[in-house]
């Protein structure tokens, strides 16, 4: 029931996330619990002095000592109570909190990026992150188990050399509070593996309230909808926790609170019968009293404890079992940067089918060789699976069948990072960075992002001058998601620095997904241009549904349905009549138009 093995190597890992802060807080902790009890020790036994002394059978000395010594330990006590908060609060979370996320970080990277494309896949990823937080708060939470269990044990132990009556009584009252609560660590685990999925439908509702979102929610009136769904979704939560605590904490909570007293009572009563036969002094009944009601009182924050423990030990499964799944890169190490051996053939697809689950094949058996130098121009309608093939080229996807090689090595068992010494890519959906301009063409080549030169360089290539006579600096920021006094760019201006990213470091191969759709037909043109001289020399991929740019290829392949269907120059294809004339055509006019216009602009 414990999973023991799991509970184990949560401790470990959060043991490691700050070993001697872990060591102060245990060692605080037991001190403290040690001297309150010995507080109520000692004060119950100054009352008995006073009262000797009231008898006449004490010497006023007698009585200053234990006073002296209460002082002293109140205020250590309250040292200890203020430096445990700390610890607890401050010192612990901190540097666990860097160690756990670092950890996160470091396994997201091995992950398939084709996993996250699962929405099942992101709920279960998430639910690891949490747990894997969770993480940070489990040794001080076992520390404080271990804490209260102390505390139990010392207070039986003083507590029955005064009568064996005492322990049995706190004894009898937890185990009746246990029994009678039995499912609460099933009832809680429940409640938490239903909660998972409806909050983050539930926060994701939210969001659309914000940001970018907002614009859309209300420009579609789409308020309401989204309120009702957030107001069912939060009913059903609220539900939930409610019918959850009504099991658990709240007929809990009833039956401590009177436990509480009646322990304390029936201790009164026997204490009474004590004294009266001269076993006990009057003091008896304040130690008796606090360490009985303490105790069974606290049963709800044990029991608490312990259910927390049960609970954990069923998410450390989950969590583990998900990290030793991906703690291993799936690509086999066998590519090491120093062993990779260049092949001449840059990229060699062969009957490569790459699908989307069971049902949607998005590659369908297709062959495709790209040599040395040569450029190719990749076109399709939506969904033909034009990017799908470009993530099995990168390695991001693994075939279903077929293979695709780089450079004659298996592109999903190949280094990430020979990947990246060897091709240069501008995602379809590429990032736009709220940070500075540096930032945002500097991330396509890190080491060289103090470079000015090579940074200036770049953004004249992708034609994005304008943006930088706007921001005045390379270090400007853009954007206003993090800085209000952000400069905000338009959809084209944005591209134009993916595309600036994409010049910082171009490989021997680069891959364009679109580098255009967003840039006026006038942008694009002047793109073509750079991109004509960007890619002399080097063997590069074209996606584009605007033929224009597909005419600067070598040769261009059209897509429908995951398969190749056409192949061949731009007469050759215009000659067959098909799926590429057809295409040419329909944007023949407005091509014949931009070029005019740019001729003129250029006049
Ligand atoms: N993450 C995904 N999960 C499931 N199916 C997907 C996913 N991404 C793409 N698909 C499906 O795979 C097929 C190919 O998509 P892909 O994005 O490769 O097309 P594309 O040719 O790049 O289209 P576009 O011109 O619109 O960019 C489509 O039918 C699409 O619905
Ligand atoms: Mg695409």
């Amino acid at each position: 029931m414990l999973n023991m093995k799991y509970l184990l190597r949560g401790a470990k890992i959060s043991f490691g996330f700050n070993p001697p802060g872990n060591i102060m807080y245990f060692f605080i902790s037991i001190v403290q619990t040690t001297l309150s009890v010995y507080i109520t020790v000692i004060l119950g036994n100054t009352i008995n002095e006073i009262q000797d002394k009231i008898g006449g059978n004490s010497s006023l000395s007698e009585i200053i000592f234990p006073i002296i010594l209460l002082g002293i330990f109140s205020v250590l006590l309250w040292i200890l109570v203020e430096l445990r908060w700390r610890f607890s609060d401050d010192i612990l979370p901190l540097k666990s909190r860097v160690r756990a996320q670092t950890k996160i970080i470091d396994l997201s990277r091995n992950i398939p990026v084709r996993e996250f494309d699962r929405e099942d896949f992101n709920t279960e990823y998430s639910k690891f992150a949490d747990g894997y937080n969770e993480l940070c708060s489990f040794l001080p939470s076992l520390t404080s188990l271990i804490n209260m269990t102390y505390r139990l044990i010392l207070s039986s132990v003083i507590l029955f050399q005064m009568h064996f009556s005492f322990p049995v009584i706190i004894l009898i009252f937890l185990v009746i509070g246990f029994a009678l609560n039995i499912n609460y660590a099933n009832t809680l685990n429940d409640l938490w593996a239903k909660t998972q999925k409806i909050s983050r439908k539930s926060d994701y509702l939210a969001k659309q309230f914000s940001g970018k979102n907002n614009r859309d929610t209300r420009l579609l009136h789409l308020k309401d909808k989204f309120v009702n769904d957030w107001l069912e979704i939060n009913k059903t939560l609220t539900g939930l926790n409610a019918e959850g605590r009504k099991k658990t904490d709240r007929p809990f909570a009833i039956y401590i609170s009177f436990c509480e007293q009646i322990a304390g009572l029936i201790a009164i009563v026997i204490c009474l019968f004590l004294i009266e036969n001269g076993a006990l002094q009057i003091g008896a009944i304040y130690i008796v009293w606090n360490l009985i009601s303490g105790a069974v009182g606290n049963a709800q924050n044990f029991q608490r404890a312990v259910t927390n423990l049960i609970l954990n030990g069923k998410k450390f499964k989950t969590i583990f079992n998900f990290y030793d799944k991906y703690s291993v890169s799936p690509k086999i190490k066998n590519q090491g940067t120093s062993n990779f051996i260049k092949s001449d053939i840059p990229i060699e697809i062969k009957n490569l089918t790459y699908k989307y689950g069971e049902d949607i094949t998005a590659v369908n058996d297709l062959s495709l060789s790209i040599n040395k130098g040569e450029s190719i121009a990749l076109i399709g309608e939506n969904g033909s699976g034009k990017s799908t093939l470009i993530r099995c080229i990168l390695g991001l996807y693994k075939p279903e069948s077929g293979s695709v090689k780089i450079y004659g090595s298996e592109s999903y068992e190949t280094d990430e990072k020979i990947i990246r010494q060897n091709i240069s890519v501008t995602f379809q959906d590429y990032c736009s960075y709220p940070f500075t301009l540096r930032e945002n063409v500097g991330f396509g080549d890190i080491d060289d992002i103090a470079d000015d030169d090579k940074i200036l360089s770049a953004i004249k290539f992708a034609n994005a001058d304008e943006i930088l006579s706007k921001s005045g600096t390379l270090d400007a920021v853009l954007g206003r998601q993090l800085n209000p006094d952000g400069f905000e760019l338009s959809g084209g201006q944005w591209q134009r620095l993916a595309l600036a990213r994409a010049y910082m470091n171009m490989r021997d191969i680069a891959i364009f997904d679109e580098p255009s759709a967003a840039l006026d037909p006038i942008a694009e043109l002047k793109q073509f241009e750079t991109l004509k001289s960007a890619l002399k020399d080097k063997t590069s991929i074209l996606i584009s549904h605007r033929i224009g740019f597909a005419r600067l290829a070598d040769k261009i392949v059209v897509m429908d349905k995951g398969r190749i269907v056409e192949q061949g120059t731009h007469e050759y294809l215009l000659s067959l009549d098909g799926k590429y004339a057809e295409m040419f055509n329909a944007q023949k006019k407005w091509y014949d138009l931009d070029y005019s216009e740019t001729e003129k602009e250029g006049a």
